[in-house]
């Protein structure tokens, strides 16, 4: 037998034997052993090149033919195996990491306004429609300005009424609102038209209506000839815009140190229903109008102060005045 023939036979062999085991590869790790036991410099068809130096010349270029076109057979075969694993690694991959465009989202649950905010935003835009600036004063106060300032003179009994928190002997937590009045009438020449919402702080033991924090808007109005009747319209124009029209208020004697005469307000559903408290109210005093530098004999004007939890809870029917600050999601998510 010529070295040609045992060279065709040889490349016969090794064909097959790569045929074959190409088909077998399933990873990359076999398709590596694979290039270089066939196509690597020391592999089988490597080593057969050797054998042209033993070749007659005539033979040569037949025999490099036919290694080439071993080598171009191994390679094809070895490139196709490898694009082969190469797409089956890549619909692998894709099946694993599959996005199921079906499942439900992951929701954010956006959050909203307090419903004390919503209802004190809702206040404030009634009365800026009516005309009113919205002004705020410091929650820390000193006497003076809650309590002197409104007639209300040291060891005056009506202090008692409200049970303050003192920071120091003439510092303190404000209980109401209306301290914002004398701040306001200082600053400004009347006419004065203003609401002011705030938090107010008082020395109570909590019950279902009583919180030691609450909030209050004051309401003022200096300007001449401003009566009784003016206050008790505005107070009416209120209770329909804020409650509806089918409400009603009324006023009734009361006291309090810086307004003169003082009223309560009340409002209700109807005839058959209990008149409800909505705050207090009444002409300011002249001594407080005279306290800021404004002459009583000139203007006059009125104020209110009412509870903001207590529109709310008598809007929503809200038993307690505890959840508003408790911050249960249950509660705060139904406004
Ligand atoms: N400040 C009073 C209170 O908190 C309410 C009030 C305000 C009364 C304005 C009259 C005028 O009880």
């Amino acid at each position: 037998m010529t070295e040609l023939m045992k060279l065709r036979e040889e490349i016969d062999r090794i064909h097959a034997d790569l045929e074959r085991q190409c088909a077998g590869l399933t990873d990359r790790a076999a398709l590596e052993a694979f290039r270089v036991e066939f196509l690597g410099r020391k592999g089988q068809i490597g080593e057969l090149f050797r054998v042209m130096g033993r070749l007659a010349p005539d033979e040569r270029a037949e025999a490099g033919k036919l290694l080439n076109g071993l080598k171009t057979v191994a390679t094809a075969a070895f490139e196709d195996r490898r694009n082969d694993l190469e797409g089956t690694t890549l619909r692998a991959r894709l099946a694993a990491e599959k996005v199921d465009l079906t499942l439900p989202g992951v929701y954010h649950s956006l959050g909203h306004r307090h419903l004390l905010t919503q209802v004190q935003n809702e206040i404030e835009s009634i009365f800026l429609r009516m005309g009113f600036d919205v002004t705020t004063g410091p929650e820390i106060e000193s006497e003076y300005y809650n309590f002197e300032a409104l007639n209300i003179p040291a060891d005056h009994p009506a202090r008692d009424e409200w049970d303050t928190f003192y920071i120091d002997d003439t510092t303190l937590l404000r209980p109401q609102t209306s301290p914002v009045q004398i701040r306001v009438m200082e600053q400004t020449d009347p006419p004065v038209r203003i609401i002011c919402p705030g938090r107010c702080y008082r020395r109570d033991t909590q019950d279902a209506t009583h919180s030691p924090v609450f909030h209050q808007v004051e309401l003022l109005w200096v300007e001449e000839g401003l009566s009784l009747a003016n206050l008790k319209y505005i107070i009416e124009l209120f209770v329909h815009e804020f409650f509806g029209k089918g409400y009603q208020m009324r006023l009734s004697g009361d006291f309090f140190p810086f307004t003169e005469p003082s009223v309560q307000m009340h409002m209700r559903a109807d005839r058959a229903s209990d008149w409800l408290e909505l705050g207090g109210a009444g002409m300011v005093h002249p001594v407080v109008l005279a306290n800021v530098g404004y002459d009583p004999k000139k203007v006059t004007g009125f104020a209110f102060g009412m509870g903001i939890e207590r529109m709310a809870m008598l809007r929503y029917g809200i038993a307690d005045i505890r959840t508003f600050f408790t911050n249960d999601l249950r509660f705060i998510t139904q406004f």
